[in-house]
């Protein structure tokens, strides 16, 4: 397959599903599963950077994880610049893997407390074989003086540098590779605000000077928006909307996309929104409601959202799954921006009923919806932008 300007993608992962046996007994036998990704498909060109953005528990990790292998993959395929992913092994596997890095959420578990930073750094170029001591260590020096970090941080243990510092030293553990793609896990979210900001740009300037091709994990959707190009929504285990970072922060199609951006401050006046704020719980990924699995908690749910599970409306690249919002393309002559306009205007009617008292959306309990009137942001501003 080719993506719209022809190019193959670098990417392409098909009804990627992971689950997690659950085991009980004193015989450890399987009972059920976690289906923690259920069928997601992606596409990512060459320097690109897709965010995903969706709540705790909704399988973010699990799809980074799985695309690098780190979980196995329970079905789908994922191809790798050419290569198929879950067929390879071995040797052939390993030399896929110095090209997909990833940097994790948490830079105080990721890093080993008992290596120096040299040992951290070293470990990669040993297993893959690069260079000799005298060329490992002038590419860690090199890795860790694009990340900011003086060279004399190769004799220091991690405990001795601060949060930031230690995320700048996992992103040169991964750089030190001279990976093509890195998938990061909620980089910044650990992190002091006024950190963030700086890691990001890091992030920003490493990915236009070597050319990187992201998958940017966040449950923060402001900080997706502006490092991301494209944006997939997911929702246990799925993902509901995909489409440009401008095309969902400005027309969102999915009810829960719509909840999600509501939630995020802008300085721009023409971008704030009234917030919806979702009630409920996601549903237990072992348990997924039948139909849209997000009819527990919508506010326009219908009764054919309980059976029916929502196909893809595809609009010019700009793809969500809802049965309302294909109704509303479909009203709005396939104009994505009155229909994303439609749904807010359902939306803020729901809410409005619900926040007066009035019973809540039909088919939707224990669905209810509160609205809020979104602030102003601190990070606004600080960030540079990064889309291209
Ligand atoms: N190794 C595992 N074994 C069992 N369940 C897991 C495992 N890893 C993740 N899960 C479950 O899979 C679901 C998705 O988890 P995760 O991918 O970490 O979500 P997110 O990153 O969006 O918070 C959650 O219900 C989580 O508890
Ligand atoms: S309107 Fe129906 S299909 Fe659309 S998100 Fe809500 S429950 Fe799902
Ligand atoms: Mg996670």
């Amino acid at each position: 397959m080719t993506t719209r300007n022809g190019e193959p993608p670098i990417l392409e992962v098909r009804g990627l599903e992971t689950h997690f046996p659950i085991r009980r007994g004193l015989l450890r036998r399987t009972v059920g599963a976690v289906r923690a990704v259920d069928g997601v498909n992606l596409d990512l060109r060459r320097g690109r950077t897709l965010g995903i953005v969706g709540e705790s528990g909704c399988g973010k990790t699990t799809v980074g994880r799985s695309i690098l292998r780190l979980v196995e993959p329970t079905a789908g395929t994922i191809r790798f610049a050419g290569e198929d992913v879950l067929a390879t092994n071995g040797a052939a596997l390993r030399r896929l893997r110095r090209r997909m890095q990833i940097v994790f959420q948490d830079p105080y578990g990721s890093l080993n407390p008992r290596l120096t930073v040299r040992a951290i750094l070293e470990e990669g170029l040993v297993i893959h074989g690069l260079g000799d001591a005298a060329a490992r260590a002038e590419r860690m020096r090199s890795a860790l003086d694009r990340t900011g970090m003086p060279a004399a941080s190769l004799e220091r243990y991690p405990h001795e540098f601060s949060g930031g510092q230690r995320q700048r030293i996992a992103i040169a553990r991964a750089l030190v590779l001279e990976p093509e793609f890195v998938v990061l896990d909620e980089p910044v979210s650990a992190l002091d605000v006024s950190i963030q900001a700086q890691v990001i740009n890091l992030l920003v300037e490493l990915r236009e000077q070597f050319g990187l091709t992201y998958l940017f994990i966040s449950h923060d959707l402001s900080v997706v928006e502006h490092i991301a190009d494209e944006v997939a929504v997911m929702y246990l285990g799925r993902v509901v909307e995909h489409g440009s970072t401008d095309q969902l922060a400005r027309a969102p199609l999915h009810p829960y996309t719509h909840a999600l951006f509501s939630a995020v401050p802008h300085v721009d006046p023409t971008r704030r929104r009234r917030r919806i704020v979702l009630v409920g719980d996601v549903p237990s990924p072992s348990h997924p409601p039948a139909g849209c699995r997000f009819h527990p908690r919508c506010p326009l749910a219908e009764p054919a959202c309980r059976t029916i599970d929502p196909p893809a409306t595809d609009l010019d690249g700009h793809v969500v799954h809802c049965h309302v919002a294909a109704r509303l393309l479909e009203q709005c002559d396939g104009d994505g921006a009155r229909a994303a306009a439609r749904m807010a205007e359902a939306m803020a009617g729901m809410a409005g009923m619900t926040a007066a008292g009035a019973a809540p959306a039909q088919d939707a309990a224990p669905a209810g919806l509160a609205i809020q009137q979104a602030g102003s942001h601190a990070r606004e501003g600080e960030l540079r932008r990064g889309g291209s």
